[in-house]
């Protein structure tokens, strides 16, 4: 466990790129596996996370190898093989969850463990509708470690109880392996990355207004991309930079897909000035240069679809709140408390523990705008976005701060404290 010492800073300054998107990697990797032909990418996720995903796709027979920055993955063609160990998701949801759905279609048993965080995490979203299909799960009482029988699957339709792109993705993998048609209803619309580079690989999918779906049977062939930046890594930056009356901040290559971007809008409303440049896209999705100056922060109320879509970023949105004028509420988040760590008690505990007041509910929480921060010992609870957005407090606290397990970090973002002295200004 490493502690990381934050010291206040009087700007945000600076052009960065940031590595690939960790959604979009996890994506690309797991199809590059089952696909036929070599898939080639470039700024793939530096994080701990996505090295877990290719570590189980290379257990499962696919040749992964790592140059120059380039990952070169050689295809199965569709044919995976059975692994001779568990397959190690580490702390990972976005692997155990969708590798899970490949798994149901695999005529073989595999093991799926993760570490301690993710075997608390909820598996039964992904069990009861892989089972419906056909395939044969066992758990610990709906958590990890998990036993996939692969089955003869059928296409089901299915609507999941909570919103979810990791539980839209795996059964539209698993659709792949389905006799007939896999339908996924979605009445609050997640990220789409899973039907983006399903269709990326060759895949024909269909949608409706809520709904996506996929045939079985369809092969995929290789792709060479360049993975977008991160923008939920981005996230924590663009907050930085939004605290500091001064700051310029310029990140290009950035992912900007619809369904990600809803940060830039808030980031707007609360004041700040975003302009995005160089809209181009790449494999489906959209990506370019954004620039952000701050402005005087007024605060916001958060609730329903747009929660969803921000699920990642409320940990650094809450962060910066006590330095926004009104403040920001947060509602309708009952799922940050089944994330790597209940993320509304850390946020909360840790706010509290700078010296601001919080509302804490079921579902989400209430930061009063207008407040200092001071210096303070920072509990990551193991959880990387937890580490990051209180990082970005401590820029304009009172006095230092000390971020106890700041190395979770490197489950998405290792490079972050690096990039962060690159553009504080102290
Ligand atoms: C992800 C979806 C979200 C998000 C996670 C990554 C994905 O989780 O919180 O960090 O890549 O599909 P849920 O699908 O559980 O909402």
């Amino acid at each position: 466990m490493t502690d990381v010492l934050v010291k206040p800073a009087r700007n945000i300054i600076g052009s960065i790129r940031l590595p690939g998107d960790k959604s979009i990697s996890h994506r690309y990797g797991m199809l590059g596996a089952l696909a036929k032909g070599t898939t080639r990418l470039r700024n793939f996720s530096t994080g701990a996370d996505c090295a877990s995903t290719l570590a189980c796709m290379q257990a499962l027979g696919a040749r992964v190898e790592r140059n120059d920055g380039e990952i070169t993955i050689y295809g199965c063609g569709g044919s995976l093989k059975k692994p001779t160990a568990a397959l190690d998701c580490g702390n990972s949801g976005s692997t155990m969850r969708m590798l899970s759905g490949i798994l149901a279609g695999q005529p073989f048993e595999s093991e799926l463990i993760g570490d301690a965080s993710l075997s608390r995490r909820p598996m039964r979203r992904i069990i009861e509708p892989l089972t419906k299909m056909g395939a044969s799960i066992s758990s610990q009482d709906g958590h990890a470690p998990l036993k996939v029988r692969g089955g003869k699957l059928e296409g089901i339709s299915y609507k999941p109880a909570v919103a979810s792109a990791q539980v839209k993705t795996s059964l539209l993998f698993a659709g792949l392996f389905a006799k007939g048609e896999t339908t996924v209803e979605e009445p609050i619309r997640t990220r789409d990355h899973g039907e983006v580079a399903l269709r990326a690989f060759g895949a024909d999918l269909g949608r409706d207004t809520d709904s996506v779906s996929i045939r079985g049977g369809q092969r995929l062939k290789a792709i060479e991309a360049v993975i977008p930046g991160d923008i939920s890594s981005s996230a924590f930056f663009l907050c930085a930079a939004a605290l500091f009356p001064d700051s310029n901040l310029v990140i290009d290559s950035l992912l900007l897909n619809p369904t990600r971007a809803v940060l830039l809008d808030v980031l707007t409303a609360l004041g700040a000035r975003a302009r995005m440049m160089q809209v181009e896209e790449s494999h489906g999705e959209l990506l370019g240069t954004i620039t952000i100056e701050a402005g005087a922060l007024k605060g916001i109320k958060l609730a329903g679809a747009q929660s969803a879509a921000l699920i990642d970023e409320v940990p650094v949105l809450a962060a910066i709140a006590p330095y926004t004028r009104e403040g920001i509420e947060v509602r309708d988040a009952r799922e940050l408390r089944v994330k790597e760590s209940d993320r509304i008690a850390a946020v909360a505990k840790n706010l509290r523990a700078m010296g601001a007041q919080v509302t804490e509910y079921e579902d989400g929480l209430s930061v009063p705008g207008g407040q200092q921060l001071h210096g303070a010992e920072i509990e990551s609870e193991h959880d990387h976005r937890i580490a990051m957005a209180f990082a970005i407090a401590a820029l304009r606290a009172k006095g230092d701060t000390l971020i106890h397990g700041a190395d979770a970090a490197q489950i998405s973002f290792p490079e972050f404290f690096q990039m962060l002295e690159g553009i504080a200004e102290r």
